[in-house]
């Protein structure tokens, strides 16, 4: 497959594997509402923030939505966005990998950019997340108006590329029926299986005759007999046709004397919905103009000149999630995502590195907690409640010489060491216990700060007979890290043990 090259890449390759572990810190003060811990709103450079979120979060993310900078010098205010076109290559790609990472098989990601970088990230991503998983490059339409002083063309459209993580399994969800569509079915013949829209009762002629398809039909109410036209043949042989004939699906119009019948399609027979289509005009979905109404109902200094308007986001998170899965946007800007999620009634987790991530993001979550009755609230119905977490990066798990910090507390490591070797997220259980969990038939225990109840330095973290005697046990492979083992090599292969030593053998990659 080719691939795209830039100045760097091969150092932005390795970037998110290096980039450290740090730790996620609340800061109470910001969070607010009922349930704070299930929403999560993240202050700080989303490499990081996405590093610290994977032994959590890694293959739980149902949709991520992202909107980075697009590299274009004068479209933003809040942020440096005069990036190189290759520098802007490398701050995407370890950010595509870790997100990649997030993602749950069945997840899909969502980039919106527009014509600057697009290109250039379609064959990155294709690289990231694998060409056959693309879905598509849906075009918004963000402005209504042409710019007249535009020098060369006036450009009216973003792209937002859409991957599956693995396009064999992901589906989208339907969209409702507009109401011009809804408008479509009627019911001329009060029908008591409700209301219908007609279709053509023939298609066109291939070139194998199909004769089976071709003969008379009898008009019943005039008694004419009816013949496709000559390019056409019926869409259905004489059998089929009888039994249309017999359930009274065929419609001949008003008065019972148009000369081709129509098949007359009952809505609860058609699935419910339409299939998304790869154009979305802004009067679906919003401009750039509604983004920047909703944004300014939240906070009068204005964010940047592109927060997009919620439905947009909504008829994503329409497509790609249900009520309950977890939404991710690591360029949160001015909340739009978490908004609109929240109203939704999806879990989320937004990055913002700016101050806005104060100054715009939580005033705006804050008020969508209280009710707030903007943006898509009344076509969703919502009427307020929930709450979110607000947190800041804080320290490293491992210092530069690779020791842990003395701050990390039990259920951090065991989250890293479980991710280490599982590459899934650790979910904490109530009661706290040295054995993490089974995974692939393998036990894996912790022996760490003191988890098994003796506080003296080193106590219950290293692996004796009274330690392994205590441990919960299984039948088969374990594998155990602690500070150091007094069992030899040949002792632990008969007890079916691999040690590992805390903290040369936790390295998170
Ligand atoms: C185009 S704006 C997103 C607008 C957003 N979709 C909305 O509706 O408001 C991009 C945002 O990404 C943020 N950003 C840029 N680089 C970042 C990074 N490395 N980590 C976290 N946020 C970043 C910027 O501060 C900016 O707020």
């Amino acid at each position: 497959m080719p691939l795209l090259d830039w100045l760097n890449k091969p150092a932005s390759l390795q970037t998110a594997r290096l980039v450290s572990y740090r730790l996620l810190e609340c800061v109470p003060a910001l969070g607010y509402g009922a349930t704070p811990n299930a929403n999560l709103l993240i202050q700080g450079d989303n490499l990081e923030a996405l590093k610290a979120l994977l032994p959590l979060y890694a293959g739980r993310i149902k949709c991520i939505y992202i909107d980075p900078p697009y590299n274009t010098r004068s479209a933003f205010e809040h942020y440096d966005d005069n990036l190189e076109h290759s520098q802007w290559l490398s701050m995407m790609y370890p950010r595509l990998e870790l997100l990649r990472d997030l993602l749950a098989e069945d997840g899909s990601l969502w980039v919106s950019i527009d014509d600057h970088e697009g290109h250039y990230l379609k064959v990155m991503l294709d690289e990231i997340f694998g060409r056959k998983n693309f879905i598509a490059n849906v075009v918004w339409q963000k402005k209504f108006s042409p710019q007249n002083d535009a020098k060369w063309l006036s450009d009216t459209h973003d792209h937002i590329h859409c991957y599956a993580k693995d396009k064999s399994i992901w589906h989208p969800n339907l969209l409702p029926r507009s109401l011009k569509q809804e408008g479509n079915f009627q019911n001329p013949d009060e029908d008591e299986r409700g209301v219908w829209v007609s279709a053509d009762y023939t298609c066109a002629k291939s070139k194998d005759e199909r004769p089976n398809l071709y003969y008379a039909i009898t008009n019943p109410n005039t008694g004419e007999e009816i013949w496709p036209a000559t390019t056409r043949v019926w869409a259905f042989d004489r059998t089929s046709h009888e039994r249309n004939v017999a359930n009274d699906l065929l419609w001949w119009g008003k008065t019972g004397a148009n000369s081709k019948p129509r098949f007359k399609k009952f809505q609860t027979d058609i699935q419910q919905g339409t299939v998304p289509v790869t154009i979305w005009f802004h009067q679906e979905v919003g401009n750039n103009q509604d983004g920047r109404r909703e944004s300014l109902v939240f906070n009068k200094i204005e964010p940047f000149s592109t927060p997009k308007p919620e439905r947009l986001i909504e008829r994503i998170l329409h497509i790609a999630t249900n009520p309950g899965d977890w939404v991710l946007d690591s360029f949160l800007g001015s909340g739009t995502t978490a908004a609109v999620a929240h109203k939704m009634g999806r879990h989320y987790i937004g990055v913002e590195m700016g101050d806005h991530a104060v100054t715009h993001c939580q005033p705006r979550l804050q008020k969508v907690v209280d009710g707030e009755q903007g943006g898509i609230s009344k076509a969703v119905n919502w009427q307020g409640g929930g709450g979110f977490t607000f947190c800041r990066l804080g320290a490293t798990v491992f210092d530069e010489y690779g020791m842990i910090d003395k701050a990390i507390r039990f259920p951090t490591l065991a989250a890293y060491v479980w991710y280490l070797e599982t590459r899934t997220p650790w979910i904490a259980p109530d009661t706290l216990s040295p054995l993490l969990g089974i995974h692939d038939s393998t036990a894996y225990y912790l022996l760490y700060s003191g988890i098994l109840g003796d506080r003296r330095p080193q106590g219950g973290n290293v692996l004796t007979q009274t330690v392994l005697d205590g441990l919960p046990k299984h039948p088969g492979k374990r594998v155990i890290y602690g500070e150091t083992s007094r069992f030899g090599a040949g002792r632990l292969a008969a007890e079916g043990i691999t040690f590992k030593q805390i903290p040369y053998d936790v390295r998170v990659g």
